[in-house]
């Protein structure tokens, strides 16, 4: 019964300029375990595994791995002692196969293994998991959610006694998360350590075995899975109550802000990626998009915003066709968007905070004097933001890559919304959000929203859609299958018409 501990970490702290982002720590991970970590944006979560993973050295504390006290100097070191991490960003060669990256830095091959031994090796050991990978694909061709199984295949690989996976569910889809969940229970069937992190609480509910709570860099309660309910958490992790806004009953105007007209475009694999689309959105209306990932939403935004091409169609902002602008022009007509990638393409990583935000009103005449930035304007504005939004900046010229997941977020949100937009195309908002920043957005779209704004909503979570729209429409492999006013509609014809049951006589139920 009373195994020890994988894990143990005591008292670890790990400060960063201007911040401590572990203080005084306590964690622990037992076997056959699935160990959840909480906490708000920037609490310290993600630093912590990097210190129990060897990425970072602790400034004081223990790392004790099955009774031993250890003190790792890189990665390597922990993965030897059986520890494996999945991170936030993934950490994967595009250029190299699947089985490639698996072995990469492996230096225990022996020089006669054959690939093809390598790949049935793979192959078996993902079987066994209930993780499909093909070890021959090339990284670059896969999926978010493909990529994640290799990374976790990889650890198993390195023989992991005790996986971190940081935010694994924040980029899946509904089906994707269940697939790897169950992943995780068989993983914990052989007696392996499992420590999620997360900022959903259903899943908190579905998986935790144990939960422990950072707030500001300290543990502030670790519960046993009898312990575990909603209220309790969600106070832990802020210390006050979530204020949740209620949608108010407003008519959208009649201005149409957004529309498209048959639009037709390709994929980046030269396939049809959008079929015939056409909707309108309103001024002061949120037209929400469901659909299961990869049906075509990223087309979609990226279309509106002219990165890419239509095929045939058009879109109109203000009843101006836009189909032929450039991007500037796009922003000039007033489109705003949240992208989906973060760091790629909605920030510029190695630039600050202040860069950041300023990006694009850098043109904007009360911010310059002659052709020149005038800095200590801009900074007065930057400051403004900085505070409106919430966002934590410990060092306020450090590169943005630095800051946590959310924090990123709010900067980009922050950025887009005083853009002062006609329409904002929001592209999984919250993803990544914890809960108080996820109220904190929502609240800021409805807000913008009986301010006038029009808002193309793109997200996956059916609960988010609904919460926030006025109308739904859903996408399906690249078409339109229904456009719905929210309130005459519920869960379950979406997601009928997500899978388009309709068009397929045989998944009708
Ligand atoms: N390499 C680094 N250099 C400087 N500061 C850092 C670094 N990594 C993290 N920080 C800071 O340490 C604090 C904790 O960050 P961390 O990434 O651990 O938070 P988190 O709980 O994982 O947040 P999120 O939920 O947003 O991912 C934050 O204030 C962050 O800005
Ligand atoms: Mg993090």
């Amino acid at each position: 019964m009373n195994q020890p501990n994988l894990v143990e970490l005591n008292n670890i702290t790990k400060k960063f300029p201007g911040v401590t982002a572990n203080d005084q720590v306590n964690f622990s991970v037992r076997p056959g375990e699935i160990h959840v970590l909480l906490g708000e944006n920037g609490s310290g979560k993600s630093t912590l595994m990097s210190v129990l993973c060897g990425l970072y050295s602790p400034d004081a504390g223990d790392i004790i791995i099955r009774g031993t006290k250890m003190q790792f100097r890189s990665p390597r070191q922990a993965i030897n002692a059986g520890i494996g991490m999945v991170h936030q960003h993934f950490k994967l060669i595009e250029s190299f196969s699947v089985a490639e990256n698996v072995i990469l830095g492996d230096q225990s091959i022996p020089q006669v293994l054959k690939m093809h031994q390598i790949k049935n090796y793979l192959t078996k050991l993902s079987q066994r998991f209930g993780l499909q990978i093909n070890p021959s694909a090339m990284v670059w061709q896969l999926s978010v959610g493909e990529k994640q199984r290799v990374e976790i295949v990889k650890m198993l690989y390195r023989g992991s006694q005790v996986l971190i996976l940081d935010e694994p569910t924040a980029v899946l889809t509904p089906q994707e998360t269940g697939e790897l969940f169950r992943t995780l229970r068989e993983m914990t069937a052989t007696g392996r350590g499992i420590v999620v992190i997360t900022h959903k609480m259903h899943e908190v509910m579905e998986i935790a075995d144990r939960v422990t709570v950072l707030r500001r860099g300290r543990s502030v309660a670790t519960l046993e899975k009898q312990q575990i309910n909603q209220q309790d958490l969600a106070w832990l992790m802020v210390g006050q109550d979530i204020l949740r806004q209620e949608k108010k009953k407003i008519p959208p105007g009649d201005k149409h802000v957004l529309e498209l007209k048959n639009v037709h475009c390709l994929n980046d694999q030269g396939l049809p990626g959008l079929t015939d689309i056409s909707f309108t959105v309103h001024s002061g209306e949120i037209f929400g998009i469901a659909g299961i990932a990869g049906s075509g939403q990223r087309e979609l935004a990226e279309v509106i915003a002219r990165l890419r091409p239509v095929s045939s169609g058009d879109v109109l902002i203000n009843n101006q066709a836009i189909t032929g602008c450039s991007p500037r022009q796009a922003i000039d007509h007033g489109v705003a968007m949240v992208p989906e990638d973060r760091l790629g393409t909605g920030l510029v990583p190695n630039m600050d905070a202040m860069d950041n935000l300023i990006l694009k009103s850098y043109r904007n005449k009360s911010l310059r004097r002659g052709p020149f930035l005038n800095r200590t304007l801009t900074r007065e504005k930057v400051n403004q933001l900085v505070s409106r939004f919430e966002i934590r900046l410990n060092a306020p010229d450090a590169p943005v890559k630095l800051l946590s997941g959310g924090n990123l977020q709010r900067l980009l949100l922050a950025r887009e919304i005083t853009s002062d937009p006609q329409l904002l195309i929001a592209v999984y908002p919250v993803r990544g959000l914890d809960i108080k920043a996820t109220e904190a957005v929502h609240n800021l779209l409805l807000e913008q929203r009986s301010k006038g704004l029009a808002v193309l909503l793109i997200s996956e979570d059916l609960e988010e859609i609904f919460k926030l729209s006025d109308r739904v429409g859903v996408l399906c492999d690249g078409r339109i299958t229904g456009i719905r006013p929210a309130d005459a509609t519920g869960v379950e014809e979406i997601g009928l018409l997500m899978m388009d049951a309709q068009n397929q006589g045989e998944t009708t139920i």
